[in-house]
């Protein structure tokens, strides 16, 4: 049987010497919580493991407060784990962006870390141009500075199944670990499975008649003005409207966030964070799976009723108590395929003997393929698939922490310059909706939202979202009489219509503008051309010289941005040459990496180099900010 997984806290390195420990630190960066599961994953079944391993979870950002102490803490470190995402154009998560720059940027020094044993984990998407870039790069690096590598570097693929390639890679780390840290008496031999436990939180149901609600969100932006993904800002909506034109059968949302005496400070070219609720179709339904009342009252903990701990692997508790109503609208991923993890949480709860044995074979190694299909490839959401097995009725304090992740904020590149506009946020949202293989419409939980959003100016009782804002490095050059060139389809426009607000602001306070392109992209003039106005006004007003629009199902054959871009391409060169920025922004699978094989394609022409060192001035551009790409 497996053993129980102790749930001691955290334990400090001299407690750990003392009692002959071997210490274990597993880092993670993490954005949507993916790669800090993992981590804590892998600490407990170390932990179960290996009766001698004293093992601590730690995020990236919490680790040091500055670069010093990074150096000085991982001095001390022997044996690390670093479960790392990555992100955008091949970037680190937010929360290991400042170790990873300090830990890469500081290449010159000598091999300082041989006393540390090492492996790496990444969190990734093969359909993106950086795959795994930052687990990758850290896993060099971590060589290069001296630390023994224990295990070749694991590369998570999101594509696929990523749960497998973790399970992969710690099957093949087990036996690398078997020599370091087993102990004779170790009763756990590698040969017994180990078994994780499903998280649980204790759930207290309260009475409506004497509780009263909580509102955890502030509406001022914590201390520093800035507000952060753990402490969002509540903030009205308060214009919004359809930005495409009555022909089109497809939606693009305009929306206004009031940011006002909130605190809250951007820059143009940021992002904004946004968590949207689930409509309440999708969250009725959930109930009823559940089976569960929707005004029912409830909170979670993660202690025991005597103060004890129920273990580390859960994320905090949101706040409550809360209706059962507004846990499923503002805490419950509920439409994306589940992960295995979950259908293991959901069999455990199946009543029903053959639900719960086709649940245990679709999270199985030999419901391998039956998985990818008939959850991943159907795109079958998790609500789907307890709609297929409707015995799993798991309690609450399970589903909020084994069946349901966290739902997760959206983020958007703000589509306004706070010089232009100051008490506004503006985003730019295509609506995600469409068939899955199923049948099911699928409606993306943000847009969806935005989409039935309700402004000040049209109702008191508006609709309002906890935001934050992410800092961005898409900047317009400081000096505006550098040459800019953005090629945005789509709305990929979106923060460019902040830069040419910016550069409209800088015009008026008489500021001497440089030559500026826009190249935008859409289907057709009549339908999807998004801030048409604005954007000829732009031009008319001298915050643009020119706008230049590729319409990709107007004539016979598609016209894209990057066609228009050769079109120009002796312009377009000249513009880069003379010292000026390159902004591509939207699409990065498709958009963005054909855009990036047409930059080459100019740079060979323009300058008649080859191929490789074509390459080199692209990179050499990269290198110097002047090519920055914001991508999807
Ligand atoms: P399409 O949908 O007609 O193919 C905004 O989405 C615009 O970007 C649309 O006109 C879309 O055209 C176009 N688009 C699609 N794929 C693209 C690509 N690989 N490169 C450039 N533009 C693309």
């Amino acid at each position: 049987a497996p053993k129980p997984v102790s749930l001691k806290g955290d334990e400090d390195d001299d407690a750990v010497i003392a009692a002959g420990k071997a210490k274990v630190t597993i880092f993670y960066g993490t954005q949507t919580g993916t790669a800090e599961g993992f981590a804590k994953a892998l600490a407990e079944e170390i932990k179960a493991r290996y009766e001698k391993a004293a093992v601590k979870v730690v995020d990236l950002d919490d680790y040091a407060v500055d670069d010093e102490q990074y150096e000085e803490k991982l001095k001390k470190e022997t044996l690390a784990f670093f479960m790392v995402a990555t992100y955008g154009d091949g970037e680190p998560t937010d929360n290991a962006a400042r170790f990873y720059k300090w830990f890469t940027e500081g290449n010159e020094r000598e091999p300082w870390l041989q006393q540390l044993i090492y492996g790496v984990f990444g969190l990734g998407n093969r359909q993106y141009e950086h795959f795994n870039k930052i687990a990758k790069v850290l896993d060099e690096q971590l060589s290069e500075q001296g630390a023994k590598r224990l295990i070749e570097v694991g590369l998570g693929d999101d594509d696929q199944c990523i749960e497998d390639d973790f399970t992969a890679w710690r099957e093949l780390l087990w036996p690398e670990l078997d020599q370091l840290l087993r102990d004779e008496d170790d009763e756990n031999t590698a040969s017994t499975p180990y078994t994780a436990a499903i998280p649980e939180y204790r759930v207290v149901i309260h009475d409506p008649a004497v509780m009263h609600i909580e509102d955890n969100y502030s509406n001022r932006a914590n201390g520093n003005a800035s507000c952060d993904i753990q402490h969002p800002c509540r903030v009205n909506v308060a214009v919004q409207r359809e930005l495409h034109k009555p022909e089109s059968d497809r939606s693009c949302i305009h929306l206004e966030f009031d940011i006002s005496g909130t605190g809250i400070i951007y820059e143009t070219g940021d992002h904004v964070g946004v968590y949207a609720d689930n409509c309440i179709e999708t969250v009725e339904e959930a109930a009823r799976l559940l089976g569960q009342p929707l005004n029912l009252l409830f909170s979670i903990h993660t202690d025991n009723e005597d103060g004890t701990s129920l273990g580390s692997s859960l994320p905090p508790p949101f706040a409550g108590p809360c209706t059962l109503r507004s846990a499923l609208a503002r805490y419950a991923d509920l439409l994306n395929p589940p992960r295995k993890a979950s259908l293991i949480a959901l069999a455990a709860h199946a009543t029903e003997p053959s639900e719960a044995e086709r649940l245990k074979f679709l999270s199985s190694p030999q419901g391998k393929d039956e998985y990818s299909q008939w959850v991943v490839g159907s795109q079958r959401s998790l609500l789907e698939v307890m709609a297929e097995f409707p015995s799993a009725k798991p309690p609450l304090g399970v589903f909020f922490a084994a069946v349901a992740p966290r739902l997760q904020p959206r983020y958007y590149s703000i589509s306004s310059s706070p010089r232009f506009v100051p008490h506004r946020v503006h985003v730019t949202c295509a609506l995600v909706y469409g068939p899955t293989p199923t049948g099911r419409i699928h409606k993306g939980v943000c847009s969806t939202w935005m989409k039935n959003a309700v402004p000040l100016e049209k109702s008191n009782d508006c609709s309002w979202a906890p935001i934050f804002i992410r800092q961005s490095n898409f900047k317009l050059p400081a000096d505006p009489s550098v040459p800019v060139i953005m090629v945005g389809p789509g709305t990929g426009l979106a923060p460019f219509r902040g830069f040419l607000q910016e550069r409209m602001v800088l015009r008026e306070d008489g500021a001497e503008l440089g030559p500026s392109l826009l190249f935008f992209g859409c289907r057709n003039r009549r339908m999807d051309f998004i801030y048409e106005d604005e954007l000829n006004n732009f031009v008319e007003q001298g915050a643009l010289s020119e706008l230049i629009v590729a319409f990709s199902r107007e004539g016979p054959q598609k016209e894209y941005v990057q066609h228009k871009m050769m079109d120009k391409a002796a312009y377009f060169w000249s513009l880069i040459s003379k010292g000026g920025y390159l902004y591509v922004c939207g699409d990065a699978k498709g958009m963005a990496r054909d855009v990036h094989r047409t930059l080459h394609t100019i740079v060979q022409e323009q300058e008649s180099v080859d191929s490789s060192k074509a390459e080199s001035m692209v990179k050499k551009l990269q290198m110097e900010g002047r090519y920055l790409r914001d991508v999807w």
